[in-house]
């Protein structure tokens, strides 16, 4: 599992990584733009202006939503993605922080109209993404929703199988989101594979 400096050294190269992953459809990222272009015409959908993103990165997504007016909040533990994040997003609120241990201050005080955390969540245990996850919901607005884009699987058979097929590939480091396992917990949720390892999930307030 890569921690704060390892995303430091990956950052500059990062938009470039991803992208070959996802055109060449091999995993970790087949599927990634998709997933991500889900999310936001779907937050574009929705009423609202505020976005908090969960492990942005470099600000792929969110700094498509800021360009159209959107107000960003964002955590990440990575001083170099946060820098990149920041040439594309100058005016976004953005923090250091190890979401593994919870929000920053700064961010558990506002209300969010969508919480986006894309290829971000697999750090957490399954347990750790129940908590989180419980956290996070008193932080929606009204209409607000979580979207979660990552490698997931809509049940652990599922998983086993692309596990299977990915052989040596396979980074058992991660623990990928098993949509009706997490179902139990967030009886709201809601799930869309998007390629044979890439899905979305919804979670309502
Ligand atoms: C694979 S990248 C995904 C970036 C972006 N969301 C995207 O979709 O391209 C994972 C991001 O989560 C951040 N991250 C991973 N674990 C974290 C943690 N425990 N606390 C805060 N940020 C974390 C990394 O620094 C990195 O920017």
């Amino acid at each position: 599992m890569l921690n704060n400096k390892g995303f430091d050294l990956w950052a500059d190269d990062y938009d470039k990584s991803v992208g070959l992953s996802d055109e060449d459809g091999t995993y970790p990222f087949a599927g990634y733009k998709d997933a991500l272009n889900i999310i936001y015409n779907s937050v574009l959908a929705r009423h609202g202006k505020a976005v908090l993103d969960i492990g942005f990165g470099t600000g792929t997504l969110t700094s498509k939503l800021y360009e159209k007016g959107y107000h960003i909040y964002g955590q990440d533990f990575s001083k170099r993605m946060i820098e990149l994040a920041y040439e594309k997003m100058p005016n976004a609120k953005l923090f250091q922080g190890d979401f593994s241990v919870g929000l920053v201050s700064e961010l558990s005080k506002n209300r969010y109209d969508a919480i986006i955390a894309t290829y971000s969540l697999h750090h957490l245990t399954d347990i750790q993404k129940i908590d989180f996850l419980n956290m996070l919901i008193p932080l929606l607005s009204d209409e607000g929703c979580i979207y979660i884009g990552d490698i997931a699987f809509k049940t652990r058979k599922d998983m086993e199988l692309c596990k299977m097929q990915m052989g040596n590939e396979w980074d058992d480091d991660e623990i990928y989101f098993v949509f009706n396992e997490l179902k139990n917990y967030f009886p709201k949720l809601e799930f869309e594979q998007v390629s044979y390892c890439a899905g979305v999930l919804y979670l309502k307030s």
